[in-house]
């Protein structure tokens, strides 16, 4: 069954904590936490100081995209906070592996992510140190902008890869997720769905969440995106 982490960017910010329990009683499987600094993307959000702060409120496991540069200087911070998945972006280092390493020394699962129009093949080579693969279906920086449909064939693509190396890593698929985006990733490879307003702007999240989890995922589908 497919994963959904809702994206706390689209939550209620003066209320985060209570946002972060809503979605826990929601079903969410994941929380998924934007980091960004001004600089690899145009907006800033928040750092590991709000991380930190978080972690009481639940036990659901968080998943932090850190769309910063030089990430390898931050992720002490974002160990200690509490993260449990931490995702770095391919674009941001020369030094991918050693970023890598110093995610799971610290016990956290390492994840790695790429822009939209970043080939797949730069993350070919990590696939043995990683957990998660975020594909980004829209240029990072902002909730609520449009899925970009060229991104279903790197989904397929990438679980095609994960098969043949035989590895466990989770595929999630980031930006413009919504019912129809969200049913087409799942069925091209997709394991997990992070959206920000599509579930926030729900009407209701949990049935929302519910109906996701019912997409057919790969394994029951046989659309060819060649
Ligand atoms: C965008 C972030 C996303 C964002 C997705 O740079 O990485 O996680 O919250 O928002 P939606 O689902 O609204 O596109
Ligand atoms: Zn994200």
């Amino acid at each position: 069954m497919i994963k959904i982490a809702p994206s706390m960017l689209s939550a209620d910010a003066a209320r985060l904590g209570e946002e972060l329990q809503r979605i826990e009683r929601c079903g969410a499987d994941w929380a998924h936490i934007d980091v960004m600094d001004g600089v690899f993307v145009p907006n800033i959000t928040i750092g590991q100081h709000v991380v930190r702060a978080l972690r009481p409120y639940s036990k659901i496991p968080f998943d932090v995209h850190l769309m910063i540069v030089n990430p390898i200087k931050h992720i002490p911070a974002f160990l200690e906070a509490g993260s449990d998945i931490i995702t770095i972006h391919v674009e941001t280092t020369e030094d991918v592996a050693s970023v890598l390493t110093s995610i799971k020394d610290g016990g956290a699962k390492a994840g790695l992510s790429l822009n939209p129009y970043t080939p797949l093949e730069t993350v070919i080579p990590y696939l043995d140190s990683i957990d998660l693969l975020l594909v980004m279906s829209v240029q990072p920086g902002f909730g609520g902008q449009k899925f970009f449909p060229h991104c279903l064939k790197k989904i397929a693509e990438a679980s095609k890869a994960i098969d043949e190396v035989g590895a466990h890593i989770e595929i999630s698929v980031d930006g413009g997720i919504n019912r129809e985006t969200g049913k087409r990733c799942s069925a091209a490879g997709a394991t997990v769905l992070t959206a920000g307003s599509a579930l926030f702007s729900a009407k209701d999240m949990e049935t929302e969440i519910r109906m996701w989890k019912g997409f057919p995922t790969k394994e029951e589908n046989n659309e060819s995106y060649g």
